[in-house]
């Protein structure tokens, strides 16, 4: 894109890029879910910074906001209010069909429900986020990240010939394919054992790492935090503080610290 030198236009753009360096960056969002007496406030007034080659971990109570939070800050949900940039593009009233080729040039995603497509091969799975995009498939490259997550010899198989830990794999290789600048990632170590979970952060981790990306991730577990570089604690819609570094045994104190005062207040409000 061609800047213009004006004295007006220069800040003009520099409001309508964000801050520079800045991954995911979401301004006094709010997501509101039905009106009047019975609406629900998910998100109250977010506002984040998220630097690229960062991992973070979002914590939380039931019910506090975390999903919809990655589903605004991920433009699959529009907020109520306030505005979501993702490399310094504002998405805000993107419309859905630039907004789609952003989601699929940019992001990957990683659900706890693997999403992945049982009629597919695993190879055709990996390769499906090209296709989408009208990308030529390039099968080397799925090779390399079934390499990475340890699934080169299951590229034939089908998702259904697959144990849960080696389908949560193929996910990430999904969202790894296209070389992302965010993977976004709800529970994604929801449903495996201990062992097969610390396989996945692993490969998280190592897109942080060694690729760059900035991974933002939903988790219940404080072990799973634990691999961020930051634990962001959420509550009834609003950020409540972060942990930087903190141990699985730190993330937890603070969780249940978290989850007992929200506790107290619905005593309060029943
Ligand atoms: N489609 C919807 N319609 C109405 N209310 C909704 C909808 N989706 C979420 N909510 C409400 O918004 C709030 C936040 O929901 P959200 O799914 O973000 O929570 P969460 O922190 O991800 O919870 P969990 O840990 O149980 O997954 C909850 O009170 C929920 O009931
Ligand atoms: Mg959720």
């Amino acid at each position: 894109m061609r800047l213009r030198r004006g004295k007006g236009h220069a800040a003009e753009e520099r409001q309508a890029q964000g801050t520079p360096g800045l991954a995911v960056e979401l301004r006094g969002v709010r997501r509101q879910y039905g009106r009047g007496s019975g609406a629900v406030h998910a998100l109250a007034g977010i506002d984040l910074a998220l630097p690229h080659g960062t991992f973070t971990a979002v914590m939380g109570p039931s019910g506090s906001g975390k999903s919809t939070f990655l589903q605004c800050a991920a433009g699959l949900d529009r907020p109520t209010a306030g505005s979501v940039r993702l490399g310094g593009t504002e998405i805000t009233g993107m419309r859905e069909n630039r907004l789609t080729e952003l989601r699929r040039s940019r992001l990957g995603f990683v659900f706890q429900a693997f999403n992945l497509l049982p009629s597919l091969t695993v190879e055709q799975n990996v390769l499906l986020p090209m296709r989408l995009a009208g990308q030529r498939q390039d099968r080397r490259r799925a090779a390399s990240v079934l390499a990475q997550v340890g699934l080169s010899d299951k590229a034939r198989s089908r998702p259904g010939e697959l144990s849960g830990g080696q389908q949560q794999r193929v996910a990430i290789a999904r969202a790894l394919v296209t070389s992302p600048d965010v993977i976004f990632a709800d529970e994604p170590t929801g449903a495996l054992d201990t062992a097969t979970a610390t396989g996945v952060l692993g490969l998280l981790r190592q897109a942080v790492d060694t690729l760059g990306a900035t991974v933002v991730m939903v988790t219940h577990d404080p072990a799973a935090a634990a691999w961020a570089d930051r634990v962001l604690f959420l509550a009834d819609g609003v950020f409540a503080g972060g942990l930087d570094g903190g141990s699985a045994e730190q993330i937890a104190a603070r969780m249940a610290t978290l989850t007992s005062r929200a506790g107290a207040m619905a005593g309060v409000a029943a």
